[in-house]
This record gives structure tokens, sequence and C-alpha cells, in this order.
């Protein structure tokens, strides 16, 4: 049934060359580079992503793409996410929380809109102490003036300790890192969205939920996904799907129309990191199989030509009627904001998770912060 390749092991890396980074190297980002090589700033380190010698797994400076993250970085951060939930709890873990981050200051540049990701970032910073600054709209900044995005980006940098980005064009996110790497600037990048593309963080925030949704039930290993709606332009789905290559044995099932399938580069890439895979249009043959279905809206807003006039829903749809052929325990998710495709008449059903699944952004994007300044072991 699926597209099915021996399991093998793959440690994959990217090219240093794109400037997307995966595991720093060394400590504080904010601390001064040593050597003046790109790998040794903030370059990858082992393939792994765990130092061998001290167990723990490498640190994080910029976030660009779901590929830079390993297994063991993934397990960490999810554990320090409880963490961070738990102790928010009380009103003195709170306050702990809150002088945690009190020194650093974030710049969250979302030129593309945003609801969940935008307050939940802001909301996560606000959370460890740190303050925030915002440029949402680009016709309220010198960009329109003519300054250059590398230029508006150079000046975010000069007063800020982290840079949260959200944006149209792919790209930008790993361009501004390239920029701060350049520049020997130690300000992370945060991918909050780039286009068509990827969005890291939000898969996190989707490993988290799946984590925690099958605690009792073995965890994301071994399980059947499925993701559906447009595939083609969703990066939520994009960057989801990539993260896989992390667990053993997760079959994906991609379900959406022709015209919306997903992309060859991710399904080749996924062939590369043998996840077993399979398309289709029928929800209805393969719904009763599913221990999770990621539902998507239809990202009209990518419409060059009408693509998405007159597209039927319906058989890419979650109401009452496909509830009742879902697994007793499985999970419907979403990134949200939804369209017609998840009707509200399944909010009630214990089966639900979109709306933990959005609070986890909070709390996920919290202990992202937390492992990018270092200050974990604060909170023990
Ligand atoms: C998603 C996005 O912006 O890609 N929303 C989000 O960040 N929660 C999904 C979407 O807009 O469809």
């Amino acid at each position: 049934m699926y597209g099915a390749r021996a399991r093998r092991e793959v440690y994959y890396t990217l090219p240093a060359n794109r400037g997307i980074v995966a595991k720093a190297r060394h400590s504080q980002p904010t601390g001064s580079f040593s050597g003046n090589s790109r790998w040794a700033q903030c370059g990858f380190a082992s393939e792994l992503g765990t130092n061998h010698l001290t167990g723990q797994t490498e640190s994080l400076f910029h976030v660009l793409d779901p590929r830079q993250f390993s297994r063991a970085q993934l397990d960490e951060l999810c554990v320090l996410t409880t963490k961070v939930r738990t102790v928010a709890k009380s009103h003195q873990g709170a306050r702990t929380l809150q002088t945690l981050l009190a020194s650093r200051r974030a710049m969250l540049y979302f030129t593309q809109p945003s609801t969940r990701t935008f307050l939940s970032f802001n909301n996560a910073c606000h959370v460890l102490g740190i303050r925030t600054s915002e440029i949402r709209d680009p016709s309220t900044s010198s960009e329109v003036k003519g300054e250059s995005f590398e230029d508006s980006i150079r000046t975010f940098s000069s007063y800020v300790d982290v840079v949260i980005m959200r944006t149209r064009r792919e790209g930008m996110a790993a361009q501004s890192a390239a920029l701060m790497d350049r520049i020997r600037r130690p300000v992370p990048i945060i991918n909050a969205g780039s286009g068509r593309d990827q969005h890291p963080t939000q898969a996190l925030l989707d490993i988290y939920t799946l984590e925690r949704s099958f605690e009792a039930g073995g965890g994301i290993d071994g399980k059947v996904i499925g993701l559906m709606g447009d595939l083609k332009r969703g990066r939520t789905a994009r960057s989801l799907a990539y993260l896989m290559k992390n667990y053993s044995n997760v079959r994906l099932v991609f379900i959406a129309p022709e015209s919306f399938r997903m992309e060859d580069d991710l399904k080749a890439n996924l062939r590369d990191s043998g996840v077993e895979f399979m398309e289709t249009e029928k929800l209805g043959e393969v719904i009763s199989d599913l221990d999770a279905i990621y539902v998507t809206r239809l990202q009209s807003e990518y419409d060059t030509e009408g693509e998405s006039s007159g597209f039927d829903h319906t058989p890419f749809t979650i109401g009452l009627d496909e509830m009742q052929r879902l697994k007793a325990d499985a999970i419907v998710m979403h990134p949200l904001p939804r369209g017609p495709e998840l009707h509200p008449s399944v909010d009630t059903d214990p089966r639900a998770m979109y709306w933990r699944q959005e609070r986890n952004g909070m709390w996920m994007r919290a202990a992202l912060l937390i492992k990018i300044f270092k200050v974990e072991d604060q909170i023990d």
C-alpha cells in the first residue's frame, strides 16, 4: 500500500552554503565567535546532534528548516516544553520563568498575516521576560523609503538579541541568517513561516502535540499519519513531513486532489530518508487506518490563476460522519486558521486536538527560546 522502501538510517546534513544552520557548536548565541569559519560560528556539529562525550544534544542557533533537527533535539525540546508548561502553572514558577531571559530583547518581523504564530511567539517571549518590538506592516518601516531587506534585518539586529520573522517569499529567513553570519553578528534568526516553503516552529509544536497525544501509545514511532488538503502550497504539512525521518516506521498518507498534491522535492526527500508514504484522493479509503489526521486549508493567497476558485472541499473535509470512521484513539489536528475543511461540530470531540495544539505553540516556542539562549539548566 505504501511507497515502501526499506527503512535505513540517514543522517541528513544540509549543505553549508545554504546558510541553514543546524546545531550551534559554540555556546552563547550572543557571545563572541571563536574561529573565523561559519562552521565555528554556528555550523553543524555531529550529524546525530548529540555530543557523545556528554550525552547532551548540540545547541541551537538559527532555526530555519525542520531538516536541521535530530531526534535527540526533538525529544529534548518536548521534555523542556512540558517542563515550562508545568512550571508556569504556579505563581512562583511563572515568576521564575519571567526572570530567565529578562535582559533579552526580541524583534517580531511579520510581514505576512499571522494570528497564532505571532501571538504565541510574543507571549512565549513575555513568559520568559523577553521584551519585544514588532513590525507587521512594511509600509510603516523604512522599506517604503527604499531600504533594502538586508539593511532592514541588519538594523533590527543592532537593537535586539533574536529576530523572529515571517515572510511571503521563501528563503528570506535563510538569507537573514547568512547575513548575520557574514557580518559576524551573533543574533539568531527564527523562521516563523517562509512563503509556501517552511514553517519549522509549527512543525515542532505539531511534534509535541503528537507526542503528548500518543504518550500512552508508544509515541510517534510506528504511527500512520494522514496529511490532508492543499499539500502543494501548505508549508505546515511540508515541514511536519520533513521531521518524520526522525521517527521509526512512521507511514504518511497524503490526501489531496491532483492539483494540490505534495511537491516532488518533498517526496524525493522522504524516499531518500526511508520514510514511507502513499498518496490518495480518497479519504474514505484510508480514514480508518489513521492514527492522526492533519487537516489543512486551501492556501488561496498563493493563487496566481484562480487555482482555488470552484474547489470542492467536500471530499477533503472532516465532519461528524468522518469522525465516526476515525479510530477511537486517533486524533485530529489542524494548524489553523480553518476553513470549511474542518467542521466546528468536531470541536467537542475529545479527539479534536487543534485547540490544544494552538496552545502548545506558546510553550514549545518558549522552550525553543530557552534552548537558543541556553538557560534550560536554570529551571530545574
Ligand atoms: C499556518 C501558516 O501560516 O502557514 N498557520 C499557522 O501558522 N498556524 C497555516 C495556514 O495559514 O493555513
